[in-house]
């Protein structure tokens, strides 16, 4: 199938419903390229960035449908002359010229697609189509008889919904605001700049006031505005709460699901969605990668894990010998040997030669920490090994034990978690399963 750029943009907006909006009232504009360009390849990209650019080239594609501006503002190519002569613009520029891609912004057609096409992502990448609630009948909040954001979930808790947010949307670090032990049944998710009330400061508030919502999900945040609102809130002892996505992670997804909707419009050309990434690295304070988090004690944690049925079966106490580190091109590589003892109601004994932690920080990316050892005891004069993978994912310790000892053969296999007790010579690990 060939399909020219204006063919692509037309059949998409056509799939919205919605009619063409205006020029002068949509930002949903072709930013630059040729609207009668044949169409190699397809990105859909929650931004336009440098990388996403660079990437769609590699990808050979030659159109980019972007969800924000390509030109840092919310006017983008409405009013560019405040970057004449400036130099992000005039490369950035260059870079989509000599590349030959066209850039198509799909914002406001999507969002009033009427199943809002940011929204079905997130639905979609959270498994919550379902939760949806009806339109609320008596509330101005939002046009009679829309989608207002809420949802009434299976129930959980703050913890292990962030965690469960952390884990599909893919995100090193999650800001919350609330009690991590509080019961949640009703959410609530304004993303991108819906958070700050789209003109109104209020509305979120007013919305979970009217909805009794438990937990806010949000794009872009005002500190004074809502954070703050639900701060009192839980200071007041209240049921409320707040998880901080911020814009990008919030309104990714529905990007990152738009190539299976295009697939009806613009057949086998290739499509393929591009991540833009947060715009931060995060930087943690020295020993907070290996301490506790500060709300949760040790002895929390193993109440929150004896509720799943797991008790701790190892407690391994880490001794760093050595730091070796080195950094290429901004990755820091680095290899923590150690050695120590290990004590647990199955086996006791010492942690074998060869023990290392290794850490891989790319910018801009969450840490790849993985530490590999073996556990070595003896039982009934019999010497028995467990070798243990211990892999940071998403912020949690999710050791894998693997060993061959017929005495110790449930191990294989078990869903196990550890609990890293900070110290300055390294660790205490406690295995959990
Ligand atoms: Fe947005």
């Amino acid at each position: 199938m060939t399909m020219t750029v204006q063919q692509i943009i037309d059949g998409t907006i056509r799939k919205t419903t919605i009619l063409p909006l205006p020029h002068d009232r949509t930002c949903d504009h072709l930013i630059i390229g040729d609207p009668e360009t044949e169409v190699t390849g397809i990105v859909t990209t929650f931004m336009a960035t440098v990388d996403v650019i660079r990437r769609a080239h590699e990808l050979g594609a030659n159109f980019i449908i972007t969800h924000e501006p390509t030109w840092f503002t919310g006017q983008d190519d409405n009013d560019i002359s405040w970057l004449e002569g400036d130099a992000v613009y005039d490369r950035k520029r260059a870079l989509l010229e000599e590349y030959g891609i066209a850039v198509w912004r799909f914002h406001d057609h999507m969002h009033m697609d009427p199943r809002d096409g940011i929204y079905r992502g997130f639905d979609e990448q959270m498994g919550w189509a379902e939760y949806r609630m009806p339109p609320q009948k008596d509330s101005d909040l939002f046009p009679k008889g829309s989608f207002d954001g809420c949802y009434e979930i299976p129930e959980t808790t703050l913890e292990a919904l962030a965690r469960e947010v952390q884990e599909k949307l893919d995100m090193p670090v999650l800001r919350a605001i609330g009690d991590p032990k509080a019961k949640i049944t009703r959410a609530a998710v304004l993303v991108g700049g819906g958070s700050l009330g789209l003109g109104v400061e209020q509305m979120p508030m007013e919305l979970m006031h009217q909805r009794d919502i438990q937990v806010m999900l949000c794009g872009d945040i005002t500190e004074w505005t809502l954070p703050a609102y639900v701060r009192d809130a839980y200071q007041l002892g209240m049921n409320r709460s707040a998880l901080i996505l911020g814009h990008e992670k919030s309104e990714e997804p529905g990007m990152r699901h738009l190539p299976a909707w295009l697939k009806s419009i613009v057949g086998d050309i290739p499509v393929t969605a591009v991540s833009a990434g947060e715009p931060f690295t995060y930087f943690l304070q020295k020993q907070s990668d290996r301490t506790l988090p500060a709300e949760e004690s040790l002895s929390d944690a193993a109440e929150r894990l004896a509720k799943e049925g797991k008790r701790e079966l190892f407690a391994v106490d880490v001794t760093v010998t050595e730091v070796r580190e080195t950094t290429v091109e901004g990755t820091v590589y680095r290899e923590l040997p150690f050695e120590g003892t290990f004590t647990g109601p199955l086996l006791s004994g010492v942690i074998g030669p060869g023990g290392v932690d290794r850490q891989i920080m790319r910018p801009g990316e969450e840490p790849d920490i993985c530490a590999a050892y073996d556990l070595i005891g003896e039982k009934d004069g019999e010497t028995l090994r467990v070798h243990v993978e211990n892999r940071n994912r998403g912020g949690h310790w999710k050791p894998t034990l693997m060993t061959t000892a017929p005495a110790l053969a449930t191990l294989n296999g078990r869903d196990c978690e550890a609990i890293l007790e900070g110290r300055p010579q390294g660790p205490v690990v406690h295995i959990f399963g």
